[in-house]
C-alpha cells in the first residue's frame, strides 16, 4: 500500500510515555466476524469492528458477493448472513487490497461454490504465496488456478468437496482457517493438525456461530454440512496493534503505560513472555466482561531494564506479527538477543527480516542476519532514516529519533496511530500526502 507522495513519520526521542490507552479492533477477528457473518443465517451485529483498509477490502468482497453489511456505527456493522449456499458469484475480480488473510479465508470460503472467483491484491499481495493454501484445497476437490504460486487466484465453481486428514507443513493460522472454511462445504469431516499451536480465533469463532469443532492436541476437526447461526460478536482491541505500546512502555513508562481492554487470547501473546523473559515488568488485569470467546484485559507495562534473550522457537508463531517490535525492545535491551525459527517472516507484506535488519543497522544498531531469524545486539540507538518497505507491521515501530518513510500502509491495521502515539507522549509529526 504505498503511493506515488509518500508519508513519512518523523519522531523525536521522548524521556518518557504514560497513561492509559485503547488500541482499535482486532484485525483478524474482525475479518473472521464478516466472512463468518456472511454465510450465517440470520444477523451478525459485531461491535469493536476495525474499519481499516484490510478489514473494509473484506467487506466490499462479501458485499460483491451478495451480502447485505450495514456500518451502523464507527466500530459497528451488522451482516445478514446469506447462508453458505446464498453467496452469489461478483461480477468483477474480488480485490483484497494488502489483506493476506482476507485473500486466504477467501479461497477456503469461496473454493466449494457453485460459481467461480477471481482473487486480486495490491503489489505486495500480488507476490505473496498463494499454493501453501490452493494445494490442501485441491486435495480436497477444488480446481484452483495462481500464477507461478501468487495470485490471481481463480477459484473454478461447482467443484464438490471432501474432508481431508492435512498435516500443515508450516505453523499458519491462515492455512488453518482456510481449511476448515472449506470443511462447512465439504463431505465428511476436516481434520488440521499444526506444527506449532497458531492463532484460534476461527475455531473459537465458529463455535460461537453454533458450529461443533473438535480439538484434540494440535490437531482441530470439523465435519461438513452443519450450518451457522448469526450471532453477536464484540471484537477486541488488536494485541498486535497494542505490542507496539507495550514494547514503548517497557522502553519508557516510568509511571506505567495502559493498554485497555485488549484480546490476551493465548494464541496471540506470545510477546510478553518474550518480553519477561527479558525482564520486563508486565501486569495483565483480566477483565470479567470478556468477549465472548475471547479473552479480554487491561495490560499495564512499567519500564525495566531489558536484556537480551535467547528467545525460545515455540513462541515464535505466538508472536508472528509482533517480533519487528520484539526486535526494538531487544536493540533497547542490554546484550545480545537471538531469535530463530521465524522464516515465515520472509513471506508476510514485506520480507520482515531483511527489512528490520536494514533499519536496524540505518539508526546505528548491529545486527546479523540470520536465514529464519536474527541476532541483534543491544546498544545506543542513533537518528536516521527508515524504509518500511510499505509494511504496516515496520512503520510503527516509534522509539527513537527517526524518519520512517512510506507510512501509509499503517492504515491497513492501525488507524488513527499518530493520534494514539501521542496521546501517550511520544513526538511523532506526520509529513507528505494522505
Ligand atoms: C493471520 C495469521 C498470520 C498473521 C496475519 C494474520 C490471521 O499469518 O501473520 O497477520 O488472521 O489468520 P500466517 O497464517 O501466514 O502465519
Amino acid at each position: 500500500m504505498s503511493s506515488d507522495a509518500k508519508q513519512s513519520y518523523r519522531v523525536t526521542p521522548v524521556r518518557r510515555v504514560g497513561g492509559a490507552i485503547r488500541v482499535p479492533g482486532d484485525k483478524s477477528i474482525s475479518h473472521r466476524a464478516l466472512m463468518l457473518g456472511a454465510i450465517a443465517s440470520g444477523q451478525t451485529n459485531v461491535s469493536g469492528f476495525l474499519a481499516s483498509a484490510d478489514c473494509l477490502a473484506t467487506m466490499t468482497a462479501m458485499r460483491a458477493l451478495g451480502v447485505r453489511i450495514e456500518q451502523t456505527g464507527a466500530h459497528e456493522v451488522r451482516v445478514t448472513g446469506a447462508g453458505l449456499g446464498g453467496l452469489r458469484a461478483s461480477a468483477a475480480p474480488l480485490d483484497m487490497g494488502n489483506a493476506g488473510t482476507a485473500m486466504r479465508l477467501s479461497m477456503g470460503l469461496l473454493c466449494g461454490q457453485s460459481f467461480s472467483s477471481t482473487l486480486i491484491g495490491d503489489a505486495s499481495l500480488m507476490q505473496r504465496p498463494m499454493e501453501r493454501v490452493a494445494k490442501p484445497l485441491r486435495l480436497m476437490g477444488a480446481r484452483i488456478d495462481t500464477r507461478d504460486g501468487r495470485p490471481p487466484v481463480v477459484l473454478h465453481g461447482g467443484a464438490p468437496l471432501r474432508g481431508i486428514e492435512y498435516e500443515l507443513p508450516m505453523a499458519s493460522a491462515q492455512v488453518k482457517s482456510a481449511l476448515l472454511l472449506a470443511g462447512l462445504s465439504a463431505a465428511g469431516t476436516t481434520r488440521v493438525t499444526e506444527p506449532a499451536p497458531t492463532r484460534d480465533h476461527t475455531e473459537r469463532m465458529l463455535a460461537g456461530f453454533g458450529v461443533r469443532v473438535q480439538r484434540d492436541g494440535a490437531s482441530v476437526a470439523l465435519k461438513g454440512g452443519q450450518a451457522l447461526r448469526g450471532t453477536a460478536i464484540q471484537v477486541p482491541g488488536d494485541f498486535s496493534s497494542a505490542a507496539f505500546f507495550i514494547v514503548a512502555g517497557c522502553l519508557a513508562a516510568t509511571d506505567g503505560l495502559t493498554i485497555e481492554r485488549v484480546g490476551i487470547n493465548p494464541t496471540r501473546t506470545g510477546l510478553l513472555d518474550m518480553l519477561r523473559l527479558m525482564g520486563a515488568c508486565v501486569h495483565i488485569k483480566e477483565l470479567p466482561d470478556a468477549a465472548g470467546p475471547e479473552p479480554l484485559a487491561d495490560i499495564t507495562v512499567q519500564a525495566s531494564a531489558l536484556r537480551g534473550a535467547v528467545i525460545p522457537p515455540e513462541l515464535v508463531p505466538l508472536a508472528i506479527d509482533e517480533l519487528p517490535v520484539l526486535f526494538i525492545a531487544a536493540a533497547c535491551a542490554e546484550g545480545e538477543t537471538v531469535v530463530t525459527g521465524a522464516g515465515e517472516l520472509r513471506v508476510k507484506e514485506s520480507d520482515r527480516l531483511a527489512a528490520m535488519a536494514a533499519g536496524l543497522a540505518a539508526i546505528g544498531v548491529r545486527c546479523e542476519l540470520l536465514p529464519d531469524g536474527i541476532r541483534i545486539q543491544g546498544g545506543p540507538l542513533r537518528g536516521g532514516r527508515i524504509d518500511s518497505h510499505g509494511d504496516h507491521r515496520i512503520a510503527m515501530r516509534a522509539s527513537d529519533a527517526i524518519e520512517i518513510d512510506d507510512v501509509a500502509n499503517v492504515a491497513t491495521s492501525f488507524p488513527g496511530f499518530p493520534a494514539a502515539a501521542r496521546a501517550v507522549g511520544l513526538q511523532l509529526a506526520e509529513a507528505g500526502a494522505a
